[in-house]
């Protein structure tokens, strides 16, 4: 399909459908004038395959305690083979309602309070929260950002493991918000550092099938044949690239048997919860029917960040992160806006309600992050009002500066 044939078939108008993105804008912003590109979740109806499948099981009628069929397990094999080159065993596998669940219970089984735990910012909040509401030692080791690009400065990384004794890394990859995809050579970095300092790498990847063309995604517990398995647990899931975050399913996977028994004991203790029968079943479809949905997908996504990109050339000094993996498009507007103005700028003046630097590390005051999986026009309505706001603000600094 075009970009045009997709959004014809597949855009929704969610407003009025308790949508946390548009129905909760004036919860998250205090109005609710505001064109949506904050939460992470898209305007598109997943696709139809997981429809039929959901109907199917609807009609059933019947939704008493359900066990995850064999075919699940292969499904998501199979999936993770064909995309990403990495075979999972059955017993390797967990469910959660969710990544950010998980990554609470997993700081909470694998660390004590004051244990370090680091993160690399700027980075998805939830990372931030889920170290400091449990009572941990919060590390934040900034990601290097030069000429627009984000890199990882590896001395620093093993410095900050090494001075606060950390037990526990949180890795975001793809990266959310840098829009890195690590490279091989990048992740044999940062985890032959973790092996060396024996800390426990989580891998959080749950944009993995979200890249730009050419682009190649890799997980960590595969990077180069699996080096690093035994140190890590992945977590993924198909909510972000098939639109399904509200199902709540999400797989912990486990190749170390004693960190599984880990995982199995604090289960046992804290959480014995049963399958979600739904997310199973829209997730089993996604994973075998929705691979050419995917595909044109990236079409709409990697073309309105091509608008983006190009549009905002009209201001040299406005960095748009290369976005080589997510649909979250990191945008650095310290030249021309004062860091205090951003929020008025942006909310006020261009009527955009979008993620703030700062919620990702306090040091990215200044950014914004803007979700472009959504229809063109809405992306063209932010851009477009982005740079009208910007010409205003340039004016009346010249005129200022005149005065
Ligand atoms: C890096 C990352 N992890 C986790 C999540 C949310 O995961 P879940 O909805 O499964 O809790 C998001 C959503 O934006 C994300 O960007």
């Amino acid at each position: 399909m075009t970009v045009e044939e997709f959004v014809h078939t597949y855009y929704v108008d969610r407003t009025g459908t308790n949508s946390s993105k548009w129905d909760g804008l004036k919860r998250k912003f205090g109005r609710s004038d505001l064109l949506s590109m904050w939460v992470a979740d898209m305007e598109f109806k997943t696709p139809q395959p997981v429809i039929d499948a959901l109907a199917k099981r609807i009609e059933h009628g019947v939704f008493g305690y359900a066990e995850v069929p064999d075919s699940y397990y292969e499904a998501l094999d199979q999936w993770m083979r064909d995309h990403h080159s990495y075979s999972i065993k059955r017993e390797w596998v967990r469910f959660t309602p969710g990544i950010i669940p998980a990554l609470y219970w997993f700081v909470n089984m694998f660390t004590k309070e004051n244990d370090g735990v680091i993160v690399m910012t700027p980075v998805y909040y939830p990372f931030l929260n889920c170290v400091k509401d449990t009572n941990r030692k919060l590390i934040t080791c900034d990601l290097d950002y030069e000429d627009g690009k984000f890199t990882i400065n590896y001395d620093r990384f093993e410095k900050m493991i090494v001075d606060n004794d950390v037990k526990m890394y949180i890795l975001s990859s793809p990266h959310n918000p840098a829009g890195r995809v690590w490279k091989e050579e990048e992740l044999d970095k940062m985890l032959g550092i973790c092996e060396k300092h024996n800390v426990l790498v989580i891998s959080d990847e749950i944009h993995q099938d979200i890249t730009a063309p050419g682009v190649k995604f890799i997980p960590s517990a595969a990077v180069l044949g699996g080096k690093y398995e035994s140190i890590i647990i992945t977590a993924n899931a198909p909510s972000k690239t098939f639109n399904l975050a509200s199902f709540l399913h999400a797989n912990i996977i486990i190749p170390n048997p004693e960190l599984r028994a880990i995982y199995d004991e604090f289960s046992k203790r804290y959480y014995q919860a049963e399958s979600n029968l739904i997310g199973i079943t829209a997730a089993e479809a996604a994973y075998r029917h929705g691979e050419s949905w995917r595909q044109d997908l990236m079409k709409v996504i990697y073309s309105n960040y091509d608008y983006v990109k190009e549009s905002m050339k009209d201001y040299p000094e406005v960095t748009v992160v290369p976005l080589e993996g997510t649909y979250l498009t990191f945008i650095d507007l310290r030249a021309y806006v004062p860091l205090d103005e951003i929020r008025e700028f942006v909310q006020d003046k261009c009527h955009i309600g979008c993620d703030y630097g700062e919620w990702f590390g306090e040091n990215w005051k200044g950014f914004i992050r803007l979700n472009i999986a959504t229809h063109p026009d809405f992306v063209h309505q932010a851009i477009e009002s982005i740079k009208r706001e910007l010409k205003n603000y340039i004016c009346h600094a010249a005129l200022k500066e005149r005065c």
